[in-house]
C-alpha cells in the first residue's frame, strides 16, 4: 500500500494546472470542507493551516477570553495547551486515567473553578476519551467542549465517530497523522454562529466570509470603499494545494486507517503475551484508530530501564520508538514563564498529575505507519526477541 498515490498527484496537478486562478482557488477547499462535514454528520467544516491553529480558532470563536481557564490533559503533544496560551487563556491541567491514558472526568471535576470556560480533551494515540462523562460535566457547569482529535481519525465511541461530541472538534493533517497534507488542520462544528466566528477568525477578520463561505468575492475587493476587516483575525487558512492532497487522502481514509489498525493487531500478538509491557486499554464500545501503538514498560526504574529496553530494541534492528512528550506543565515554557502569569493558581510542578507522571516516564509509542505489513511483522518479531532478552 502507498501512502501517497496517483490520486494525490492528480489533484495537486489540477491546482498547478489552474495556476491558482482566483475563480478556481477554493475548489478543493470547498470540496474538502463539504465532504468532511458530511462524514462527521455535522454542518460546518473550516480548513486550517494546522491542528494547533484550529484550537486557537475554536477558543476564540466560542468567546473564551484572556484570563479564562481551560482544562486540558498534560499527557499530550503540547499544542493542546499552547492553543490555550495563544488565546491568552490559562491552561489548567487535569490528570489522566491509568488505563486509557486519556483525561479523567473525575480529575476534571476537581480543577473546575468559577473561571473555567472550556475543556479540551485529547483522543490520545487514536483512542477516544470518555465523551459522555465529559459532556455531562460540561452541561452541569456550563462549559464548552473542544475535542482535540489530531491523533484520531475514524475512531469511535459508543457507535459514533470521535468528532461528533464537542462544540468544536479539531483535526490535524501534519505529516505523521492518519490523513496527511504535510501540514494542515480542520475544525468542525454544528452551530452556525460559532462557525461564522471561526471562519472569520481564521480569515483575518474578513467581513465577507461566513460559516460556509471561505472567500470574499471579486466584486467586494474591487470596490475602494469595501471595508474588509470587521474583527481581529489570523491568517490560518488552508492552501489549495494542501486541500487537494487532503481530498485525495479523505477518499482513501478507510484504507489509511485500516492499515494502522492491522499493524496494531500485529503488535497485539506480542504485547498480549507478556507482563513486561502494558498496552493502552480500549474499553468496550471504543474503537482506537491507532495513530500509534502505545505501551507502558512495567518497571520500577524507568529512569534507566526505558533507555536499556530502547537500546536493546534498536540493537536488534527495531525502529526507534517514540517516548511520550514531556508533560506540558514540565516544559520550561510553563515552569519558567507561564507560571508567573497573573491568575495562574495551579502549581506547574512535580506531583500535579501523578498518574500522568507515572505513565510519561514509562511510555513507548510504537509506530503504526508501516505501509508494508511485512515490515510491521519484522518489527513485532524484534520486539518479541527484545522482551525475551531484557
Ligand atoms: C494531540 C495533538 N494536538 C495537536 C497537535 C497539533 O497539530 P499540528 O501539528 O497540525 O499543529 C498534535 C500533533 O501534531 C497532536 O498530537
Amino acid at each position: 500500500m502507498e501512502r501517497i498515490t496517483n490520486l494525490e498527484r492528480k489533484y495537486v496537478g489540477e491546482v498547478l494546472d489552474n495556476a491558482f486562478a482566483t475563480s478556481l482557488n477554493s475548489t478543493f477547499n470547498n470540496k474538502l470542507e463539504k465532504e468532511f462535514a458530511e462524514i462527521f454528520h455535522t454542518q460546518y467544516a473550516i480548513g486550517h493551516c494546522n491542528g494547533t491553529a484550529t484550537m486557537h480558532t475554536a477558543l476564540a470563536a466560542l468567546g473564551v477570553k484572556p484570563g479564562d481557564e481551560v482544562i486540558v490533559p498534560p499527557l499530550t503533544m503540547s499544542s493542546t495547551s499552547l492553543a490555550v496560551l495563544h488565546n491568552g487563556s490559562i491552561p489548567v491541567f487535569a490528570d489522566v486515567d491509568a488505563d486509557t491514558f486519556n483525561i479523567s472526568p473525575e480529575a476534571i471535576e476537581k480543577v473546575i473553578t468559577s473561571k473555567t470556560k472550556a475543556i479540551i480533551s485529547v483522543a490520545l494515540y487514536g483512542l477516544s476519551p470518555d465523551n459522555d462523562a465529559i459532556r455531562a460535566i460540561c452541561k452541569k457547569h456550563s462549559l464548552f467542549f473542544i475535542e482535540d482529535n489530531a491523533e484520531c481519525f475514524l475512531g469511535t465511541y459508543k457507535g459514533k465517530l470521535v468528532g461528533e461530541f464537542g462544540d468544536f472538534a479539531s483535526f490535524s493533517f501534519q505529516a505523521s497523522k492518519h490523513l496527511s497534507t504535510g501540514e494542515g488542520g480542520m475544525l468542525i462544528c454544528s452551530n452556525e454562529t460559532f462557525a461564522d466566528n471561526a471562519r472569520r477568525f481564521n480569515c483575518l477578520g474578513y467581513a465577507g466570509v461566513s460559516a460556509k463561505q471561505g472567500k470574499i468575492t471579486r466584486q467586494d475587493i474591487q470596490d475602494p470603499r469595501y471595508a474588509r476587516h470587521i474583527s481581529l483575525g489570523f491568517n490560518y487558512r488552508m492552501s489549495e494545494l494542501q486541500a487537494a492532497v487532503a481530498c485525495a487522502q479523505l477518499e482513501r481514509a478507510n484504507e489509511l486507517v485500516q492499515q494502522r489498525i492491522k499493524v496494531a493487531e500485529i503488535f497485539d500478538q506480542v504485547v498480549n503475551s507478556t507482563d513486561l509491557l502494558r498496552r493502552q486499554v480500549e474499553p468496550d464500545e471504543y474503537k482506537n484508530s491507532y495513530w500509534s501503538y502505545s505501551v507502558i514498560l512495567n518497571t520500577d526504574k524507568p529512569e534507566t530501564e526505558w533507555y536499556r529496553f530502547r537500546d536493546l530494541f534498536v540493537k536488534n534492528g527495531g525502529d526507534g520508538y517514540y517516548a511520550a512528550w514531556m508533560l506540558s506543565y514540565d516544559e520550561p515554557l510553563f515552569r519558567n514563564i507561564i507560571q508567573k502569569w497573573n491568575g495562574v493558581w495551579q502549581k506547574y510542578q512535580a506531583g500535579l498529575c501523578p498518574t500522568a507522571e507515572y505513565l510519561q516516564k514509562r511510555m513507548m509509542q510504537l509506530k503504526t505507519n508501516y505501509w508494508n505489513l511485512v515490515e510491521a511483522e519484522q518489527q513485532a518479531e524484534i520486539l518479541q526477541k527484545t522482551i525475551k532478552q531484557f
